[in-house]
């Protein structure tokens, strides 16, 4: 029995396991990448029972991300949104009593529009910051079986009508609330269909806003309190299963695992909760205010379109709205019915932590408790130190150690080469996750043999148990500390255990020997769920590199595929000792030379193209105080070129003349503020437009201008304070955004402002032609006696963001006419690869 004998050769070995190993990875593929036919008709043609239907729900997602179009807070889009929401919400109750009628189902469909104002704390990226909103609507549809019982406890769907700033809003969020209105239909016309407990559909309509729809409901809305659970439905993508990335509690989770086709791992959910993300949802409303467990669910696939205008239905993958839906409708289903935990979830959340281990394998869906976990990895962790006994342990341990550091430090050593040495860093963004694996796998596996020529040549059975041994030490030192991610040393420790095992057991005879059968057995599985792992990690990270500042991003997309690689191809390393010095350093020769042919060869491709797009942010802004005109732009990734492109668009658009320097983005860069606090990741050039002389702005009318003052202004000389209210008046201005120093005693923003003197920001977003708000404050008067507060304003043109006003254009004055020349002369100069948000601002100062 050859396969047994260590004598075959390099090649011979790879030719006999190559192909065994690669069904792994193929396998993980077809999984990841698996998503069900897209339905058309609205029922089953075999049952005749309603269904839900993708062409439906991409229906509505066109009408409102083209039909009405960027449906930002404030715009006029965004009140035809409204408009449009409730009316749907009516057609469906009226649907609803129809059904209900002629069946006598106990069944009771509500509608409510929400209309209010309110204050809340929003801390983001470690800055503090304030929202201010007034008049703002939610859209709510409640099913339940008309009982006082039925509607005592309720399960929450929440999607966003609105969208951001630069974005349609297809995916994000508008198939989610297609989604929402399909599930109404599908229950309501399932025959004899009656919830135990009610459902509540909230259709938020401010969420881009910094989640102000979702506060409001939740602190204000009067059936708010009977929420138990909340699922969130939401989008950071156009493709692929839609990923459950935060589960809060053991019995959603429980609830998950019924859906026809689960997505969802623990590794997902420690990954976003680090905050490395940057990400935050409607969820953390439901938390904060309901305080409610809960699942946050999103399209994470081809995450570069989000927030771009290329966010639209046509890009949006056949089946995705399909799975969505039907994995909602699954939810719902479950929760909803006699029985579901639903009403024991919210009582005493606040003080459980979710103590689960969770994971999607090959159709299957494990679920199994933190206690488990750790009686499990510890069996597995006493057997690999029983199995370790009699071997060189110490020896393979060190083996492993530098290859784990070789593995890392040559993929990290090629991304400064590239991005250093060569300026060709983000090489791979446009080629996506493939392409990103493609340079720094074979960099990984470099490394790991690379760093065996620095050890001496051990037994590769010693390293063999010794990796086993570090896996299971890994799993169970980790999930020790409570993090579940440690299953993921776990899946891949059990099967290496268990064919080191056999290997000893069965496939042996002389000690010291693996049989090339162990090595494919015993990496199988790793590769499978490395892939599994790996692929949609590194899809998500690989996108957000656009859109993190100017970040070392080589680096940091290098580290997490040699990282997660090294944790697919743990055999790599005892392979490496399996055929001698002489065949090692062969191994090592071809893997360099790939890696340096690689890195050729990726120095030649454009880091953007038109579905792979930079992001650009420009704005025209007026200042009402100076009354000068600049244009700022900025960029929020860190690829070669961006000061030359800045140069170009200075030079033809705002006759620059001399050389162009950043300039610095703090909190006090002002100018950026409608971004804050994204801003910081900007980095941002200004210069000054030329004056037209023939301009009259129509921002420094009296009375219908831009301003900000103090009303009902009181000093209070003894107290040393003084109270005024703030009043901003922005008719035509949406977005605006206040900010100032002062040792505030009290607003109306909440209980608690810092106790010192502090820069404070604070955001207002408001219904359509909602142009006024104020802040109530009491400020400590400084001890220089110097009464007046300095404070910055700014606010976004309602009429002048392109290409979302286009429609309107010559409502939108010197800033649109300078968008569409300069959005045109873009696509042109750089072949469609950028994407601009093109915002015409209005700012100022005052000292009031
Ligand atoms: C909000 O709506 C109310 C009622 O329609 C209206 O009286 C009020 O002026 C609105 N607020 C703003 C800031 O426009
Ligand atoms: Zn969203």
């Amino acid at each position: 029995m050859s396969l047994l004998s260590p004598r075959w050769g390099l090649r011979r070995s790879l030719l006999a396991i190559g192909p065994v190993l690669l069904i792994a990875p193929l396998l993980a593929l077809k999984q990841h990448y698996s998503l069900p036919e897209p339905e058309i008709s609205l029922f089953d043609a075999r049952t005749g029972l309603p269904q839900i239907s993708e062409a439906r729900i991409l229906g509505y997602a066109k009408y409102l991300s083209e039909d009405i179009g960027y449906r930002t807070v404030g715009t006029y889009e965004h009140a035809l949104a409204d408009d449009w929401m409730v009316e749907q919400a009516e057609a469906a109750k009226r649907h609803c009593e129809s059904v209900v009628k002629a069946s006598g189902r106990r069944l009771e469909c509500e509608v409510w529009r929400q209309q209010g104002s309110g204050t809340h704390r929003f801390d983001m990226m470690s800055k503090r910051l304030y929202k201010s909103y007034q008049n703002l609507t939610n859209i709510i549809v409640r099913l339940s079986d008309g009982t006082p019982e039925g509607k005592a406890h309720a399960l929450l769907l929440n999607s966003h009508l609105d969208s951001t700033l630069p974005s349609p809003g297809a995916a994000d969020d508008a198939i989610s609330v297609g989604i929402m209105l399909d599930c109404i239909r599908v229950l309501v016309d399932t025959p004899g269909w009656s919830p135990a407990h009610a459902v509540v559909f909230l259709f938020n309509h401010a969420e881009e806003s910094l989640q102000d729809g979702s506060h409001l409901f939740s602190t204000q809305h009067p059936i708010a309190h009977t929420v138990r659970a909340v699922i969130n439905l939401e989008a950071a993508g156009t493709t692929g299963r839609e990923l459950l990335f935060q589960a809060t509690s053991e019995e959603m989770v429980e609830a998950y695992s019924h859906v026809p086709r689960p997505f969802g791992t623990i590794f997902a959910n420690d990954v976003f909760n680090s905050g490395v993300l940057l990400s935050d949802t409607d969820f953390r409303q439901f938390e904060e205010y309901l305080d409610v467990p809960g699942l946050d669910i999103a399209i994470v696939g081809n995450s570069y379109l989000y927030h771009m205008r290329k966010d639209l239905v046509e890009n949006i993958e056949a089946g995705v709205a399909q799975n969505m839906g039907e994995n909602t409708l699954a939810l719902i289903r479950h929760l909803t019915a006699a029985g579901s935990a639903l009403p024991t979830l919210k009582a005493g959340f606040a003080h459980k932590r979710m103590h689960m281990v969770y994971f999607g394998l090959m159709g299957r869906f494990f679920i199994y408790r933190f206690s488990t976990a750790k009686v499990l990895y510890g069996a597995l962790f006493a057997g690999a130190l029983a199995l370790a006994r009699g071997h060189a342990v110490g020896a393979g341990v060190r083996a492993v150690g530098t290859g784990i550091l070789g593995s890392m430090l040559v993929p990290n050593l090629v991304a400064l080469v590239m991005q250093r040495g060569l300026g060709k860093g983000m090489s791979w963004f446009a080629g996506g996750h493939f392409a990103a694996i493609g340079l720094y796998a074979p960099a990984t596996l470099l490394g790991a043999m690379v760093s065996q020529l620095l050890v001496p040549a051990t037994d590769e059975k010693a390293v063999f148990a010794a990796i086993v041994l570090l896996q299971a030490a890994a799993a169970f030192g980790i999930q020790l500390l409570n993090i579940g991610s440690a299953a993921a040393f776990f899946i891949s420790g059990l099967p290496l255990f268990a064919s080191l095992l056999l290997n000893n057991v069965a496939l042996t005879t002389r000690r010291g020997e693996v049989s090339l059968w162990a090595y494919t057995l015993g990496q199988f599985l790793p590769l499978l769920t490395g892939t599994l792992i790996m692929v949609p990690t590194v899809e998500v990270f690989v996108p957000l590199t656009g859109r993190l500042g100017d970040v070392p991003a080589d680096n940091i997309v290098a580290s997490l595929i040699a990282f997660l690689g090294a944790q697919a191809l743990p055999l790599a390393v005892p392979f490496a000792h399996r055929f001698g010095r002489q065949t090692l350093r062969r191994m090592v020769l071809v893997l360099a030379a790939l890696t340096l042919a690689n890195m050729a060869l990726y120095a030649r491709r454009d880091v953007f193209d038109a579905m792979h797009q930079k992001r650009l942010f420009v704005l025209h802004l007026e200042n009402v105080t100076t009354h000068e005109h600049h244009l700022h732009i900025a960029s929020a990734d860190g690829a070669p070129g961006f000061h030359e492109l800045v140069h170009d668009i200075m030079t033809e658009f705002a006759g620059l003349q001399t050389a162009i320097e950043p300039v610095v983005m703090d909190d006090y860069n002002s100018d950026w503020d409608s971004l804050y606090p994204f801003s910081a990741f900007l980095s941002p050039y200004k210069i000054e437009l030329p004056k037209d002389a023939s301009y009259a702005s129509p921002w420094i009318a009296e009375g219908t201008g831009f301003s900000l003052e103090a009303v009902d202004d009181v000093t209070d000389l003894v107290a040393g304070t003084r109270s005024l209210t703030v009043k901003i008046n922005h008719p035509g201005l949406i977005w605006t955004v206040i900010a100032f120093d002062a040792h505030v005693l009290q607003w109306n923003l909440d209980k608690n402002p810092p106790a010192e003197f502090a820069r404070h920001h604070v955001k207002e977003a408001s219904f359509y032609k909602a142009d006024a708000w104020t802040l109530e404050l009491v400020v400590r008067l400084p001890a220089s006696g110097e009464r007046g507060i300095g404070f910055n304003f700014i606010g976004l043109q309602e009429k002048a963001m392109w290409p979302a006003k286009r429609a309107v254009k010559e409502q939108g004055g010197p800033a649109m006419v300078l968008f569409e020349r300069l959005d045109a002369w873009l696509d042109e100069k750089t072949g469609g690869t950028v994407d601009a948000l093109l915002m015409g601002c209005v700012a100022g100062t005052a000292v009031v």
